[in-house]
């Protein structure tokens, strides 16, 4: 896998080290709150694992799947939500979190084009939390089609594809521990 990579941006140590200080920060912010993680699947899977177990702090965990890429390797503007088999309430309806009056902090992993992020937020505003927050491990810099305010971000990135630490292209290269650029000629290719 490392050979589909054209170079890596941030190896292990990096990530963690950077872990180390946002859990740090969302530690002291919410140190007289409980808080509510909302983890945008599956892309955070890998950051908030590890990003929780150095939060030292009565917290609850919700889960929801949110896409937007459909295989490409461009948002396509239509957020679609799933949800996990445990939480289809009967008739396959979606079912989010429940947040009412809690302090929530959604996580996800990457902040491109903001379609996902700006309708997860919006979707999760109108169950009325207390608050809302917003986590991401990676930041593209660029113009986006909808502004998303971050709270915590871990890197900012050039606007280039990356894959690896939960992120993948087309489900693959999630169990890479580090992150790295895809080379563009595999971004091109039919999938297999
Ligand atoms: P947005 O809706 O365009 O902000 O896209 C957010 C989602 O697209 C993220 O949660 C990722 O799953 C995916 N995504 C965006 N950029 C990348 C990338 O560079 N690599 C892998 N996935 C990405
Ligand atoms: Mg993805």
């Amino acid at each position: 896998m490392r050979g589909d990579l054209e170079r890596v941006l941030f190896d292990e140590p990096a990530i963690h080290r950077r872990l180390d200080d946002i859990a740090a920060q969302i530690s002291n912010d919410y140190r007289d709150r409980e808080l509510t993680v909302i983890a945008v699947l599956h892309g955070s899977l890998m950051f908030v694992a590890d990003l929780l177990r150095r939060i030292p702090l009565p917290l609850k965990l919700e889960c929801l799947s949110a896409a937007s890429y459909h295989g490409k390797a461009e948002t396509s503007g239509e957020v679609i939500f799933k949800l996990d088999e445990a939480s289809a309430s009967g008739g396959g309806q979606i079912e989010l979190p429940a947040v009412a009056s809690r302090d929530i902090l959604i996580v996800d992993d990457i902040l491109d084009s903001g379609h996902t992020l700006a309708a997860i937020r919006e979707a999760l505003e109108t169950a009325k939390p207390r608050s809302v927050r917003v986590c991401v491990l990676l930041s593209k810099k660029k113009q986006r089609a909808r502004e998303v305010g971050t709270d915590y971000v871990g890197f900012e990135i050039e606007d280039e594809f990356v894959v690896g630490y939960g992120l993948d292209f087309r489900e693959r290269y999630r169990n890479l521990p580090y992150i790295g650029v895809l080379r563009k000629e595999l971004l091109e290719q039919p999938d297999r």
